[in-house]
């Protein structure tokens, strides 16, 4: 196994960490690295937004608004940084889930990257992420939506590493099997009736003069293919 497949399998989510965080310059590399994901037409549909100190008090009106409380969510306040997922849906023939498949992607490689420089990370939404208060609070243009937030900080002195309990791959992993395809698709067997057979074309201007034979055998064979087509129906329906 590979390190990057350890990692990935040690990767976990803190939902208490310090108040230590990753300056703006730390930060720089992992969101270049993160740009990496697959991107349909390189769109870049997505950005991040950092909220340090005042502003996370900001979001926390806002949550608290949206909720129809007088007070501030305490939410917010669990880290010391947090990163407001943005996905920033481009015009483009390249439909907006699949850019907000990329902006998702960008969020769970920095929650990898984040975690493997040895910070603590927690993926975080709200009933009210999409909320107009939150909305304006994050000057969010409107091709633009939220996807939640990563609450980024310390790891506890006293956290230990704690693996999750992987999935079974089995469960997960399912190959399609084609039985329901049979006869469908071509063989790529030299031998095979499928194979190519390009059919004579008349020279232009001359039009081809079919005799009555020529009619007959075309009626019967169609007659036969309508036959075994039938059969091969009731075959699959059994
Ligand atoms: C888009 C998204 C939003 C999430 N929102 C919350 C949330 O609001 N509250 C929460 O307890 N867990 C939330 N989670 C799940 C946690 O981030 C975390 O994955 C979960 O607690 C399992 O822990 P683990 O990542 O260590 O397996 C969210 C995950 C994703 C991907």
């Amino acid at each position: 196994m590979t390190d990057l497949v350890e990692i990935v399998a040690g990767r976990r989510s803190w939902s208490k960490v310090t108040s230590d965080a990753p300056t703006h310059a730390e930060l720089l590399p992992l969101v270049q690295a993160a740009g990496r994901v697959a991107d349909h037409s390189s769109l870049r549909p997505w950005r991040l937004i950092e909220l340090r100190g005042d502003a996370r008090l900001e979001l926390a009106r806002a949550l608290g608004k949206a909720e129809g409380s007088s007070k501030p969510s305490s939410k917010p306040l669990k880290a010391p940084l947090i990163l407001a997922i943005v996905a920033n849906v481009k015009k483009s023939k390249v439909q907006p889930w699949e850019q907000e498949a990329t902006a998702s992607g960008v969020a769970h490689m920095m929650s990898l990257l984040l975690h493997d420089a040895g910070w603590g990370v927690f993926w975080r939404t709200s009933h009210y992420t999409r909320a107009k208060s939150v909305r304006k609070m994050h000057k969010l243009e409107k091709n633009e939506e939220l996807l939640g937030w990563l609450y980024v900080g310390g790891l506890p002195a006293n956290a230990r590493p704690g693996r999750r309990k992987l999935i079974d791959p089995e469960q997960f992993l399912q190959p399609l099997h084609p039985h329901a395809l049979a006869g469908v698709t071509a063989s790529s067997d030299a031998d095979s009736e499928d194979e190519f057979h390009p059919v004579p074309v008349a020279p232009a201007g001359e039009k081809s003069k079919k005799t009555k034979k020529d009619k007959k055998s075309k009626k019967d064979k169609k007659s036969k293919e309508a036959t075994s087509s039938k059969n091969s129906n009731e075959a699959v329906a059994l």
